[in-house]
């Protein structure tokens, strides 16, 4: 019974190692979510898509400046993204020329 207890164990043990081992591989973010270029266009898809896949940005209805730099205040101060003030107001500027309105 012991020996039969420590080959399930084990067993176990194997299996879990071998399970950790695997490499996952991440799909890539949904392409409608692929951020239009321009300048600031790095910046935004370096900073925020962190948290998120893009399709949070590309989902949004056209918004003006206020609008998005509401919108990157609160990521920074609600959710903690780690912007520069410089890189905040370069995605800001980005996201209202090209998902303004
Ligand atoms: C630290 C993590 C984090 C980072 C970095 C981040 N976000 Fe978010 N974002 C969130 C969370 C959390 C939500 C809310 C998710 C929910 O409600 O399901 C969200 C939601 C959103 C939404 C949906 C509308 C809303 O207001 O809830 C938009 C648009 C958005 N983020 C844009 C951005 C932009 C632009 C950036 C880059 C400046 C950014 N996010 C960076 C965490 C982050």
């Amino acid at each position: 019974m012991a020996t039969l207890v420590r080959t399930i164990i084990c067993a176990v043990v194997l299996l879990a190692g071998a399970a950790s081992a695997e490499e996952i591989t991440l799909p890539s973010d949904h392409p409608d979510g692929t951020l239009k270029p321009g300048p600031g266009s790095e910046v935004a898809q370096r900073s925020c898509a962190l948290c998120h896949s893009t399709d949070y940005i590309v989902m949004q209805p056209p918004g003006d400046q206020k609008q998005w730099d509401g919108v990157v205040t609160k990521m920074i101060k609600v959710f903690g993204a780690p912007l520069s003030d410089a890189d905040a107001k370069a995605v800001a500027e980005y996201l209202a020329r090209q998902y303004g309105r």
